[in-house]
């Protein structure tokens, strides 16, 4: 097994408390990469010899990002429909419909290819991990496929037949409840680490999403929830109440809903370039940072509400717009990440952990929101590879 150094790190982030700060912040650093994991990690000069070696220059090193929540088999896009939100049109979850068309249309090599770029567009920004909902399908065939397409490139996979009720079933929607949960789920579940409902008026209620999450369990999926986007909702409290991994967007809460989240532990999942490219309100990042609640931060990259694959942005919007600092953005979109897909493997740089890793051509992740829209990261590694 050969080994690889990284040396002359100007900054090395490993979200390793040991180290001391929020992040574990190492200056002038080094690490040992190892089949695939972290063997190794500390001051240059004590950095052990390996059989090759890197020297970067002073750049700043940091756990890859995990993208907890993104939306990538689709067909076609919403230019149309975001150029006339910028003038003055809301956001509606009725786009969904558009997409969804467009995705039953398309032929199967066609979805893995828009799957592989948006993918190859999240390495070159940095993401290690990315997790792949289904959704824009909404029939037994194309929910599964959609899945199958993604497992080729996430083990993070999300079965979310229950995005919105297609219009096949508009006057049926216990009906379609009844296949989501039946049929659809017992093809899709194979694919699946996870179920995820969008409890949303206009989309699914807290019953149809708590009888949708529960089946998903029973067949050994894991819950996550999109909650409480574009109004105060059930959707937190049903995420807390079947024990999801996450609640996503938060964008309108309840003072219960905060006490929610911090009491159970659910992630609330964070999605600000939803925000941006809806013009609507950010979700308030310091009341559930103050409640001690564990926030993620993730693109939710889609064709409808937000179509930006990039991480950096994300953490940029979170500094500027959402009051974090950029320590509390990095690590909610690293070790935030983890978290929230229940990955202690993956968001930090501990000896052990998967060789996950972007470089910055900056001497600190500080750049990332300082240097907004600049492509500061050079090189990404996954598992110790080129990714
Ligand atoms: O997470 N909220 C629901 N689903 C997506 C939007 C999908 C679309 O508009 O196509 C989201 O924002
Ligand atoms: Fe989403």
């Amino acid at each position: 097994m050969s080994s690889l150094l990284l040396t002359s790190i100007g900054s090395l982030v490993t979200n390793d408390p040991a180290h001391g700060g929020p992040l574990g912040e190492l200056r002038d650093a080094a690490l040992v990469i190892e089949g695939g994991r972290i063997a190794w990690v500390g001051g240059r000069r004590e950095a052990p010899a390996a059989d090759t070696s890197m020297d970067l220059g002073d750049r700043a090193v940091i756990p890859g990002f995990v993208d907890s929540h993104a939306h990538l088999v689709f067909a076609g896009d919403r230019a149309e429909e975001f150029a006339a939100r910028m003038t003055g049109q809301p956001y509606s979850a009725g786009g969904i419909r558009t997409t969804v068309t467009a995705t039953r249309g398309a032929a199967d090599q066609q979805l893995t290819a828009t799957v592989a770029r948006l993918v190859t567009e999240m390495r070159r920004q940095g993401t290690t991990t990315v997790e792949i909902k289904s959704g824009y399908g909404l029939t037994v065939a194309d929910e599964a496929r959609s899945l199958a397409i993604a497992a080729g490139f996430t083990d993070e996979t999300t079965y979310l037949g229950a995005h919105v009720v297609p219009a096949e079933y508009q006057d049926d929607p216990a009906g379609y409840v009844d296949l989501v949960t039946g049929p659809m789920l017992d093809q899709a579940a194979p694919h699946s680490k996870w179920v995820d409902v969008f409890v949303e008026r206009g989309a699914f209620d807290a019953d149809q999403a708590r009888a949708i999450l529960r089946a998903g369990q029973a067949k050994g999926l894991q819950a996550r929830v999109h909650a409480n986007q574009l109004g105060e909702g059930p959707g937190v409290q049903v995420a807390c109440e079947v024990g999801a991994a996450a609640a996503d967007h938060c964008t309108y809460l309840t003072d219960a809903d905060v006490d929610a989240l911090a009491s159970t532990g659910v992630v609330a999942g964070l999605l600000p370039a939803i925000e941006f490219s809806t013009r609507s309100p950010y979700p308030d990042a310091r009341r559930l940072l103050e409640a001690g609640v564990t926030v993620a931060l993730a693109t939710d990259c889609n064709p409808g509400s937000g179509y930006s694959s990039s991480m950096p942005f994300c953490i940029a919007l979170a500094v500027r717009e959402m009051r974090m600092s950029p320590a509390e953005a990095l690590w909610s979109a690293t070790a935030g990440g983890a978290a929230s897909l229940r990955r202690e493997d993956i968001g930090h740089l501990r000896v052990g952990a998967r060789a996950d890793l972007a470089v910055l051509d900056a001497p600190s992740y500080v750049h990332l929101a300082y240097r907004p829209g600049v492509p500061l990261v050079t090189q990404t590694l996954v598992g110790g590879r080129p990714g």
